[in-house]
């Protein structure tokens, strides 16, 4: 079982758009997949028609009744509540506030261990919630995408909070941080013919700890805009966009691969 969160303080990435057409994937190789939707705009909960304000990930971070649905054949969902961005101050002063997620997971560990695979969702931002789920991951994947104003400044401050984070957690006993997560690069809405995409892919050859690169494709926008995973799509469909499927899975099995190796180190 892994645990991988996507995150990363630029909206708009594809965060949402990527762990639902990778979710999609592994179901389809026959992985079991939960995911936990962490952002309260709940994106990727209203990909599965899941949007609801009753026992939802809120309901792990209030003692309520947290309730995982199945979203489709080998994915399960956790809903994200409309009322997430209120937990920093509910549980701003409580105890442990960093470990809650882990906490609610230990308690339910046999149902957890029963996944392949745990795809969580945040919103971009890196405040208490997002630390929650950094707090029990395996696996950290920061998408990034070309930009004018640039991605290294981006994937700088990622590194900087991350850091720091991981030094706030070193337990004095140990001197060793509970933060053990390995960070992610992921570089998305890749295009073909632009200078700044080719900058972007350049920087990420040279970069290490890229997991993927995904190609800018207008089927990427059409399968979250309608609830369609592209692996889900129908050849109809497909055929309008000469090898993107293939892409998308040799970079999803690319990706998997690295998270099974980083599993057995
Ligand atoms: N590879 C891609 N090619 C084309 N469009 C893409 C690609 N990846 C994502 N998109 C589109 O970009 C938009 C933003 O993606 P998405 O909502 O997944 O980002 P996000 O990081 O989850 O944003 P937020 O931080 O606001 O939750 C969506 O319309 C999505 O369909
Ligand atoms: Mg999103």
């Amino acid at each position: 079982m892994q645990i991988m969160t996507f995150t990363g303080s630029k909206g708009g990435v594809g965060k949402t758009t990527i762990i639902f057409n990778y979710a999609a994937w592994l179901a389809k190789s026959n992985y079991k997949v939960l995911l936990i939707d962490g952002d309260f705009q709940a994106n990727l909960s209203s990909s599965y028609n899941l949007i609801t304000n009753e026992h939802t990930l809120l309901d792990v971070f209030i003692d309520g009744d947290p309730e995982i649905r199945n979203a489709t054949k080998n994915i399960d969902l956790l809903p994200a509540s409309p009322n997430l961005d209120r937990v920093e101050g509910l549980i701003q002063t409580k105890m442990y506030r960093e470990y809650l997620l882990m906490q609610w997971m230990n308690a339910n560990a046999k149902k957890i261990q029963s996944y392949d695979f745990v795809l969580i969702d945040t919103h971009p931002e890196f405040g208490l919630l997002t630390k929650n789920m950094i707090a029990v991951s395996d696996i950290v994947i920061v998408p990034l995408e070309p930009s004018e104003y640039g991605f290294q400044q981006l994937k700088t401050q990622f590194d900087l909070r991350m850091a720091d984070y991981r030094k706030d957690s070193v337990d004095p006993r140990t001197g060793v941080s509970d933060i053990d997560a390995k960070v992610y690069f992921l570089g998305n809405k890749i295009q073909h013919n632009t200078t700044e995409s080719r900058e972007f892919r350049q920087a990420l050859d040279n970069m290490p700890d890229v997991i993927a690169q995904i190609n800018a494709r207008e089927i990427m926008r059409k399968s979250t805009a309608q609830k369609q995973a592209v692996v889900d799509m129908p050849d109809s469909e497909i055929k309008k966009y000469p090898g993107f499927k293939e892409h998308l899975i040799n970079q999803f099995t690319q990706m998997t691969q690295t998270i099974q190796n980083e599993s057995e180190a």
